[in-house]
């Protein structure tokens, strides 16, 4: 058997064993080819998931009925909690008024003998019309559309706004 002796090697320099550049090997390309493969059968499995879950919100609809204009006594000002609107009925007609404050959304409470919203959170007061009068809250009330259906029944929409003076007259 033949003995090299390295040692006597002029050209012979160990850190060029240490510093060549590495260089693609099976394995290597190997593992790229698994990782790339299961990449892709990642986005696929995600791209059928999302497929097959439908994209249905499931909050109530904004658009609701709300009783008859005489199941409100006038001049009351009565919540329906479930949907977070008072509804106000007045001499001129009615209006729903969305039951958040405008400030942070905390939700106010109508204060019968002093008639008036005060919410809790940081103090914020607005008339029964709406119109914020103290407090950090910048605007009033949001209004929400009212609308008489043809079975006589209030119709709500929490989704379409309207002006501080808009009055469904009944
Ligand atoms: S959330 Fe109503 S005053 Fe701040």
């Amino acid at each position: 058997m033949a003995h090299v002796d390295l040692s006597s090697d002029e050209n012979y320099e160990p850190e060029t064993l240490l510093t060549h550049p590495p260089t693609a090997t099976r394995r290597g390309l190997f593992w790229s080819a698994w990782l790339l493969f299961w990449g892709l059968v990642s986005m696929w499995a995600f791209a059928t998931v999302r497929f097959l879950v439908p994209r249905v919100s499931y909050e109530p609809s904004s658009i609701f009925k709300a009783g008859r204009p005489e199941d409100y006594p006038m001049g009351a000002v009565t919540l329906i909690s479930s949907r977070k609107v008072w509804i106000v009925r007045e001499k001129e007609g009615i209006y729903a008024l969305i039951a958040e404050c405008t400030h942070l959304s905390c939700q106010p409470r109508w204060l019968e003998e002093q008639q008036i919203f005060k919410c809790a959170c940081h103090g914020g007061q607005f008339y029964k019309n709406g119109v914020n009068f103290a407090g950090p809250p910048p605007r009033p009330l949001d209004r929400a559309h009212i609308s008489m259906g043809n079975d006589g029944r209030l119709i709500v929409d929490k989704g379409k706004k309207v002006g501080i003076d808009f009055i469904l007259q009944v």
